[in-house]
């Protein structure tokens, strides 16, 4: 078998590749707010996630000890793309104002969303989506506590899924408790773009409009080294020749 060289690369982005969720969770006032994000894995009954500490949603879960994770199929796109951008918290920070991102009180409207009740926990269930997943949180860890500066910008959130549900379109046939992968169709988000289990985009991602240097900030302590963080300077030199 014949494989390509490697070279070194210094990505500000370590997106490579995982599913959407639209996180529903509740706001102070009772409403809900929903957010895409795709920082999701998985493992027994436990997702992690992980959120920027600052957002509304981590608030929100924080607080609530509830969520909803909310699994768009690649037909959503639209969907996706609508809430890019938008935040449920106001005033939007500073990080997100330079990225174009905008106070979004009302999610379901933007989005052209429906609410459905859940059973465990207040949270609404977005109706459009294939899979609604009812969460309660387990546990809360900052990321790259090592990093003085970075310490706690992002954060690792575990939740427990007490619920699922499913489109019936989905369940395999004959198994009460199967989906059938040969219908579930996920949205992947690589590098801020939106892909199905086809080839090709599903459409240009709004996300994707955020240069992906925009997220330098948060790969790269400015007050700790760490090893092989020179690498994006190592890299663009020998890209250009120098
Ligand atoms: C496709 C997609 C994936 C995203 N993935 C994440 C993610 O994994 N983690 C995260 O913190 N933000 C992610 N975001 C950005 C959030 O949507 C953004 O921070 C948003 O403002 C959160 O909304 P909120 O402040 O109302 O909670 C993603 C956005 C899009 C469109």
């Amino acid at each position: 078998m014949s494989v390509p060289d490697h070279g070194i690369i210094s990505p500000a982005i370590h997106y490579w590749g995982s599913i959407v969720v639209l996180v529903s969770s509740e706001n102070e006032d009772g409403t809900t707010n929903i957010a895409p994000m795709s920082s999701a894995w998985w493992l027994g009954r436990s997702c992690v996630l992980g959120l920027g500490s600052g957002s509304k949603t981590t608030g929100n879960i924080l607080r609530t000890g509830q969520c909803v994770l909310n699994l768009p199929d690649d037909s959503l796109a639209g969907v996706i793309n609508s809430l890019a951008r938008t935040t449920g918290t106001s005033p939007v920070s500073d990080w997100k104002r330079g990225r174009k991102y905008e106070f979004v009180p009302d999610k379901w409207s933007k989005a052209g969303l429906t609410p459905e009740a859940a059973d465990f926990v207040r949270p609404a269930r977005i109706r459009e989506c294939a899979v609604q997943l009812e969460c309660e949180l387990v546990h809360s860890t900052p990321l790259s506590g090592d990093l003085p500066d970075l310490k706690g910008v992002l954060s690792a959130v575990e939740v427990r899924i007490l619920r699922v549900h499913i489109f019936e379109t989905l369940r395999m046939s004959g198994y009460p408790n199967r989906v059938d992968p040969d219908k579930w169709r996920p949205m992947v988000m690589s590098f801020q773009q939106l892909y199905g289990l086809r080839d090709g985009k599903l459409e240009e991602s709004v996300l994707a409009r955020i240069g992906e240097e925009e997220y330098r900030g948060l790969t790269k302590s400015g007050v700790k080294k760490t090893l092989g963080e020179d690498d994006d300077e190592l890299v663009v030199r020998e890209f250009d020749g120098k």
